[in-house]
């Protein structure tokens, strides 16, 4: 009996004749910039909702209810009768005469200021920083694509601003994913990290240029592009967000530039340490005084970029999902990490051994990998078997997979910014409990690594 056509797989008995009549011309290298373009179409218009009047990002309020259950752990009634009491503090702003309080998340920063001043010793309502401690820099990386490497270092952004913290974000990935989140406005790479790290090399470059004058050799000229490099610094790059103590050095395409730039830099000094260029230009320019945490999103790369985001980093991040092709790439992704940075040590120490100079090694404060969109009804056993293996080094809590994130718009991004009462309230709590947890996870490294800090200075100072 013949079979019912219907039942054949669905790429069974294409008529080639059919196809012909679906397909449209060749694209040529114009059809790119026509997709483009229209991404670009789309994109505005996405943006454009939710925006403010000028256009910009605008962050919600919160709620009488998630500030006392998230923000000011204290209950409710106990927080009305403070601001009834202050006056002074803000009051909130209601939609209808007598309805739930609503204020700003610099309201909230006072309002916990306040609390933190006059409320019980038995909660930290302020965070916790050593004083004399630098800020600490975060970079999340991983060179497998699409593990979580934005949404996890967006979210921690977001978790510790909302805790208190000071924070910088520092988007090195040209495709300028948390630029987006961010709503930053990036015109060229002028605006990125990149005149940062220029402006490094261009400062090894005078100073090997006085060499070579000593020597009696020609100096090398200092291009257009990098005398102008050498009056910036990082407040030139830095730019304000919707958040308001969240801070962005933003990145789009022309970034990129920076992946063909710096070895070209290399060659012309061999001693220029590349690596070096983020963290000593942010140290030089005082951002490490000026905020607490340091966030560096990552390309799917280890490209140059990378490279420095990784040397500046204190804490490392690496997202990964509770996959075999995942596990299996994080672990190469861990093994160019020790070719990479062994190579640079070698080449370090040869010449140090040479001049009897001290040598140098890199060393990360903690070093974690973190499960990503995680979904605990397919995954338990691959995660059991990647905690098994990797002891400490896998991060205890395991972020779920959760429908909260990923398919907001542009306005809104992640759990922090979305409106709870857009959500099922059941939903919203379990998707905001796995990045919450994710955050103290984080802040328990940060402490730790704080603590150490300035522990091992009062005993130098002893
Ligand atoms: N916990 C989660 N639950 C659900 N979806 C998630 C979760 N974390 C990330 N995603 C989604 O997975 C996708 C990839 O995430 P993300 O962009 O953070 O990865 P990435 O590593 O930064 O990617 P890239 O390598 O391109 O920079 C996004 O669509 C994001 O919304
Ligand atoms: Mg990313």
């Amino acid at each position: 009996m013949a079979k019912d056509s219907t039942s054949l797989p669905p790429y069974f008995n294409i008529d080639p004749d059919a196809a012909l009549a679906e397909l449209d011309l060749p694209t040529d290298t114009g059809g790119f910039a026509e997709i483009a373009e229209a991404c670009t179409r789309g994109r505005a218009d996405l943006a454009s909702r939710g925006m403010d009047e000028e256009g910009r990002k605008s962050l919600r309020l919160f709620s009488t209810w998630e500030i006392t259950r998230y923000l000011i752990p204290v209950a409710q009634a106990h927080f009305r009768r403070v601001l009834k009491q202050n006056p002074d503090l803000p009051q909130g702003q209601s939609e209808t005469e007598g309805g739930a309080k609503w204020f700003t998340l610099d309201e909230v920063l006072r309002l916990r200021a306040f609390f933190g001043a006059q409320g019980s010793k038995a909660k930290n309502y302020l965070p916790y920083r050593p004083a004399g401690q630098p800020a600490k820099l975060v970079a999340v990386a991983n060179f497998k694509g699409g593990v979580g490497k934005t949404s996890t270092a967006a979210h921690l952004a977001m978790s510790a601003a909302l805790d208190g913290y000071k924070v910088l974000v520092v988007d090195l990935d040209s495709q300028g994913s948390m630029t987006s989140i961010f709503g930053g406005r990036v015109e060229d790479e002028w605006h990125t990290a990149f005149p940062l790290l220029a402006r490094h090399y261009g400062e090894y470059l005078r100073i090997e240029n006085q060499r070579r004058l000593d020597r009696g050799d020609a100096p090398q000229p200092l291009d257009e592009a990098l005398s102008a490099a050498m009056d910036m610094t990082a407040r030139d790059v830095i730019q304000s967000t919707h958040w308001p103590n969240i801070d962005l050095i933003g990145a789009q395409l022309n970034l990129y530039w920076a992946e063909f730039q710096i070895p070209v830099w290399r060659m012309q000094a061999r001693g220029w340490k590349l690596w070096d260029a983020l963290t000593d230009r942010l140290e030089a320019d005082g951002v490490l005084d000026d905020y607490d945490l340091v966030f560096i999103d990552t390309p799917p790369a280890l490209g140059y970029l990378t490279i420095n985001g990784l040397a500046a980093a204190d804490i490392l991040l690496v997202p990964m999902g509770a996959s075999f092709l995942e596990f299996d790439s994080t672990g190469r992704f861990f093994d160019m990490l020790h070719s990479t940075f062994a190579s640079i040590e070698d080449g370090e120490n040869i010449a140090a051994r040479a001049l009897g100079r001290p040598e140098m090694g890199f060393e990360w404060d903690a070093v974690r990998t973190v499960i990503t969109r995680y979904d605990g009804a397919q995954q338990g056993e691959l995660s059991a078997l990647m905690q098994a293996y990797l002891g400490k080094t896998l991060s205890p809590h395991r972020q779920d997979f959760t429908a909260l994130i990923g398919q907001a718009g542009e306005q809104v991004n992640g759990i922090y910014e979305a409106d709870y009462r857009d959500f099922n309230r059941e939903t919203y709590a379990r998707g905001r409990e796995t990045f919450d947890a994710t955050y103290a996870a984080f802040k328990r490294l940060l402490l730790g690594v704080w603590r150490r800090g300035e522990l091992d200075a009062q005993q130098a100072a002893e």
